[in-house]
């Protein structure tokens, strides 16, 4: 079955967060699982000098006369097949691909990905004459016009399938009504049957009512999403379509995050050896000055620094975690006030708090494979990636019980504990009194070496590979082009 993914970002080649690991892994489990993929993708600049043997496929004219190029060629680094729309003035500029380098919108973000779903409904018609898809299965808000495109667009030959994967609803793009008129979608689509949303246009919105099917990325978050509470205003919409809303579990590409493999930490390991995670942490203790003990418990966060992420609710309890002999480090980058916040613990407290304020893949890799416990507190989590690194490195995840975080860690309640379920620490309620005492029964746990190791090794074996989301994008398909 062909398949056509579309979306803003990949891994390795551009990356700002879970999307991008996503992106970069469905292919080749596709494709294992076997569809034939190609992928669609904006040609921001790493992009297109990653596309090998590429040629042109078509010259386009998009309907509010922007002139582009679409190439279709081999991503160097993935070995999947990919068409790029070049057109450097959209995508070719400073800052990341959706913000400029004052962390402002770019000003045309409408247009530049209003032609990502129209190139991507052209394929869906026939565009390429030697590849047409049977499904274009498209990622977040950027992508999301492709459905809308597609369901106005001209009926050619086959009916195209199409699939829109929420990887998080808070991120809706959202624009002015004005912007609407210029993208060749008809007047009508303005409407709370279309792309209308409290007076203005939303990609988001297009996405979910146009696709004709809706997936997000774990089955809690797809409960969850259909609830005034976590529904960013369009729970109506999701609860009307719920018929037409799956959750399917994200995975971890075992060709990147496997222990036992990785290049980018000075000793490899595995559940069956796990020596090298102590050497590990040794040395990250060492590279960041913190006192070097084996036996200090050792949390580590890698995440963006944003609301979303819940961590203010670390620096509450930091203090109870240092008294205990813990240590922290963190790796991550975005709001200002926490960065600061978060800088101005480990000026205090050098030996045991090391906060680095950046975008650094290697050493996020560093930190899941020293670290002792992975601290997940998001208020929301669609589906939460680092806790499954967590995971396969054997630093046991606490996290918030809300979305992918509710699916994939069990708390080491002593019942948990006896049925072998057992993988990290989990509370219920989003407050610091709530995480302080999860922390507690990670350190109580800790106390008890055989115990810790037992539930790590567990951990580490758990199944967390690309198959069985695969088999169930693949079943999705399969009901969907019959
Ligand atoms: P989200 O997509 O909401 O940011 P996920 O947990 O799904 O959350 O994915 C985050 C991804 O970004 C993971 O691969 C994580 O390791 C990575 N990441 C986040 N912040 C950083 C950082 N500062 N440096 C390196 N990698 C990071
Ligand atoms: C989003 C979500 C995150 C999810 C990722 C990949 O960025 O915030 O929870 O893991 O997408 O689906």
């Amino acid at each position: 079955m062909k398949v056509l993914q579309v979306s803003a970002e990949i891994f390795p080649l551009l990356k700002t967060g879970g999307l991008a690991d996503i992106a970069g892994a469905l292919p080749a489990a596709l494709n294992t699982a076997g569809c034939d993929v190609r992928v669609l993708l904006p040609g921001f600049a790493p992009i297109l000098a990653d596309l090998q043997s590429a040629s042109v496929v078509a010259e386009l004219t998009a309907p509010w006369g922007e002139r582009v190029q679409l190439r279709h060629g081999t991503l160097g680094t993935l070995g999947v097949q990919a068409y790029v729309i070049d057109a450097p003035h959209l995508y070719v500029r400073p800052g990341t691909p959706y913000e400029d380098e004052q962390r402002q919108p770019h000003h045309d973000n409408h247009l530049r990905f209003a032609l990502l779903g129209w190139v991507a409904a052209q394929l869906a018609c026939g565009l390429d004459a030697h590849w047409q898809p049977a499904v274009v299965h498209s990622h977040d808000w950027h992508a999301a016009l492709t459905s809308a495109y597609l369901a106005f667009g001209p009926a050619r030959g086959r009916r195209v399938a199409s699939v829109f994967t929420v990887h998080n609803l808070a991120y809706q793009g959202v624009f002015a009504p004005i912007h609407f008129y210029d993208l060749g979608l008809p007047a009508h689509a303005f409407s709370v049957n279309g792309v209308e949303f409290h007076g203005q246009f939303s990609f988001m919105k297009a996405g979910l009512y146009y696709a004709d099917h809706i997936t997000t990325v774990s089955p809690t978050y797809a409960h969850e999403i259909q609830t005034p509470e976590q529904g960013c205003g369009l729970d109506g919409l999701l609860r009307a379509r719920g018929h037409d809303l799956t959750g399917i579990l994200n995975a971890v590409d075992e060709a990147v995050w496997n222990p036992a493999t990785d290049a980018a930490i000075p000793h490899t390991f595995d559940a069956q050896n796990p020596a090298g995670k102590a050497r590990c942490k040794a040395a990250l203790q060492q590279e960041l000055g913190l006192d070097v003990k084996a036996d200090a418990p050792l949390f580590g966060v890698v995440s963006r620094l944003t609301e979303q992420k819940g961590l203010h609710l670390v620096l509450a309890v930091l203090d109870q975690l240092l008294a205990r002999g813990g240590q922290l480090v963190v790796l991550g980058n975005g709001d200002a006030a926490l960065e600061a916040a978060f800088k101005a613990r480990a000026v205090a407290n050098p030996q045991a708090v090391s906060v680095r304020i950046g975008y650094d893949e290697a050493y996020a890799h560093r930190i899941f494979a020293a670290s002792d416990v992975t601290l997940v507190p998001s208020r929301f989590e669609p589906c939460g990636l680092t806790q499954m690194y967590g995971l396969k490195y054997g630093s046991l995840p606490l996290v918030h019980r809300v979305g992918g975080l509710a699916d994939t860690v069990v708390d080491c309640a002593l019942e948990h504990l006896a049925d072998g379920t057992a993988n990290g620490f989990v509370f219920n309620v989003f407050t610091p009194l709530a995480l302080e005492r999860a922390m507690y029964r990670a350190l109580a746990l800790y106390a008890r070496p055989t115990e810790w190791l037992g539930v790590r090794q567990r951990a580490m074996r758990q199944a967390l590979g690309w198959d069985k989301a695969a088999a169930q994008y693949v079943a999705l398909y399969r009901h969907l082009v019959v």
